[in-house]
């Protein structure tokens, strides 16, 4: 990141309303000065069965908010519409990639996830189950997890791309009772069988009892009678079952992600503060208008498709888009047809696929009528000063406010972003902490610091619980020194705006998709021929950071072609094909310090060619000169 990037901001004047600004600074300062209060004034926009009683009770690192309160999070999204006029207004518009088009109220919302919850508790799902949900971007897809906690089931939502390994794995760690899927999807015109993953992924697994399949592309899939259901045969029987009392604190769902070791972490999201702060957020962020289209690119799989698809939108009463399919099919303006058709209004999507549409070229933008658009919002890895403008300039003709958002899977709801009346907008800069979160950086020794590990040092309504089944990973992965820890870099400039720089742990971000280093090292050990892997994240100008994998060999084998090939197949296997390196370089023996450990920092220096840092620590300096070798012939 360059400092002269602190000197170009840019004014948008939707963003910059004096009236607005005056308010949003006291809306800063009043969450500043009392930041329990602040939540609290926010929790009355939801809707509470039985009121809390108690705000926040924090025992490091276990947080318990809105202690003692009932409500139900599927009818903040739906019931309690009914009977407003949100109740006529669209809750979902979908477009499949073939150009289907379906369309659901929110009454028909409600109704449809009513029926389904109650074709659950007759499967016997009881409150406190867990139900995975493996399912393209489909409305389907959004009911489910309505109807999951609609009954006090906690679903584990599985993005669609990952392999039948990688479900089996989530299924298992989550003992989950019932597996929602379909019978495939449509991707770049090609069909996508899901449901065989699904029984591969089950095959050998115990905890599910019964498997619902949607019937979206009609193709036919093997079935087994045992386990198989079809989901509209059994809605047919279907009653409404009402939304269950929960408590604030009962476990809402749980999301994996990666972490620095091989196995993914089960991030557990609750009831209360989760909802609190995903209404919050997205009604500050985005602005909402009543007639708003709203379209956030996301899959439901990751965690911005669950706050910003899923409940934060719908809590809100808004429209949500969705889209099922690749953003080049049939042609590459795909996405900017679909909001000149719908008339989008607020568009939120990845630096990665800026950068591709980027690539692609302004005709294919310039094309379609765009006017609708007021917010532009992006999320999921740094964005490039070039992308932000790029975005601003050709999508947002320079009239709508370029919204960078940071947040994790952990945080629930997004941290640091700008908001209506908040002054102006510095590329690639996701600009200052929400209100109400406190975002803090420090140096090595946990002191404040302009430059260094972003923290965040006090508690948050939508704040990961713990992960599942892993108390012990949660302290250490977090709270080390009573601080919460994101493992992301960052700076702080003299306006206190916020530039994130990206991971200083051994995650990596590849097309805003998180993966860790560890779990591709494992996957690939776990070939035969394969001694020993490290695998580092290297620049990527349309990716972010591309997988690069350095791999030694057992000595009865030898580096090739074909063997590249392969173990780029074995990593799509074990884990999904986004998780494929881009490239593998074979090498004798990896680049170790004394002790043992791989000197990861040591590949990266050379693979994004730079000079190579301290090496004193390195047991064998010949092999930097193999490695280095490997690049020039490259
Ligand atoms: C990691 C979290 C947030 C939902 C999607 C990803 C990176 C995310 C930004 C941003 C710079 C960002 C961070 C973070 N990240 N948003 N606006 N600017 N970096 O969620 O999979 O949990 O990944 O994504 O490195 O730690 P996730």
């Amino acid at each position: 990141m360059s400092d002269t990037f602190l000197k170009d901001s840019v004014t948008v004047s939707s963003l910059n309303h004096e009236s607005d600004s005056l308010q949003i600074e006291a809306l800063y300062k009043k969450a500043h000065e009392d930041r329990l209060e602040f939540w609290a004034e926010q929790a009355e926009a939801i809707d509470w069965f039985v009121p809390w009683e108690n705000i926040l009770s924090w025992n490091i690192p276990h947080a318990k908010w809105f202690e003692n309160g009932k409500l139900n999070a599927s009818y903040n999204c739906l019931d309690r519409h009914l009977g407003t006029p949100t109740a006529l207004k669209k809750a979902l518009i979908w477009e499949g990639e073939r150009g289907e088009e379906r369309c659901m109220s929110y009454q028909e919302l409600y109704e449809e996830v009513s029926r389904f919850s109650d074709v659950l508790k007759k499967l016997g799902v009881k409150k406190g189950d867990r139900i995975a949900i493996y399912l393209p971007m489909i409305p389907e897809a959004v009911v489910a997890m309505l109807s999951s906690c609609r009954i006090g089931a906690i679903h584990t939502v599985i993005f669609g791309g990952f392999s039948a390994e990688a479900l089996q794995n989530r299924i298992e760690d989550a003992g989950a009772k019932i597996l929602i899927t379909a019978d495939g999807t449509y991707r770049k015109g090609k069909h996508i069988c899901l449901k065989q993953t699904a029984d591969q992924a089950i095959e050998n697994t115990n905890s599910i009892e019964k498997v619902v399949v949607i019937k979206r592309t009609h193709e036919s899939v093997h079935w087994n009678s045992s386990k198989d259901l079809w989901y509209h045969e059994l809605m047919k029987e279907a009653k409404f079952a009402s939304a269950e009392m929960m408590d604030a604190e009962d476990d809402l769902f749980i999301l994996y992600t990666s972490g620095t070791t091989g196995k993914p972490k089960g991030i557990v999201h609750t009831t209360g503060g989760y909802m609190v702060s995903v209404t919050t957020t997205t009604r500050l962020v985005f602005d909402i208008q009543e007639d708003d289209i709203y379209w956030c690119t996301a899959d439901v799989g990751w965690i911005t498709g669950h706050s910003y698809v899923v409940y934060g939108p719908l809590s809100n009463g808004m429209s949500v888009f969705l889209y099922e399919g690749a953003a080049d099919y049939p042609q590459k303006d795909r996405f900017w047809k679909m909001i000149e058709k719908y008339k989008i209004t607020v568009l939120y999507t990845a630096p990665t696929a800026i950068r591709m549409f980027m690539k692609w070229g302004e005709t294919w933008p310039h094309g379609a009528d765009l006017s609708s658009l007021r917010i532009l919002g992006s999320v999921g890895e740094p964005i490039n000063p070039e992308a932000w403008m790029w975005y601003f300039e050709n999508i947002g003709s320079n009239r709508c406010p370029v919204v960078d958002t940071w947040w994790q899977t952990e945080t629930g709801s997004i941290m640091i972003a700008p908001i209506k009346g908040h002054g102006p907008l510095k590329p690639g800069s996701a600009t200052r902490a929400l209100p109400g979160i406190d975002a803090v950086i420090v140096d090595e020794q946990g002191q404040r610091a302009s430059r260094g590990y972003l923290t965040i040092s006090s508690p948050w309504p939508s704040m990961l619980r713990g992960i599942y089944k892993d108390p012990v990973r949660y302290q250490n992965t977090y709270w080390k020194d009573g601080r919460y820890f994101t493992g992301d870099g960052a700076m702080c400039d003299e306006d206190g705006y916020f530039w994130i720089s990206g991971r200083i742990d051994d995650v990596i971000n590849v097309s805003g998709h998180r993966l860790g280093t560890m779990e591709i090292e494992s996957a690939l050990v776990d070939y035969n021929l394969v001694a020993e892997a490290a695998v580092i994240g290297v620049f990527h100008p349309i990716k972010g950071q591309a997988i690069t994998a350095f791999v030694s060999l057992k000595e009865t084998a030898t580096g090739s072609d074909e063997l590249e090939d392969l173990l780029k197949k074995h990593v799509a296997m074990r884990i999904g094909s986004f998780a494929k390196p881009e490239k593998i370089l074979f090498i004798c023996d990896l680049p170790k310090t004394r002790s043992g450990k791989i000197m990861r920092r040591l590949l990266r220096d050379i693979a994004e060619g730079r000079v190579i840092g301290d090496q004193t620590t390195l047991a064998d300096p010949t092999v930097v000169q193999e490695i280095k070798g490997l690049y020039q012939e490259d």
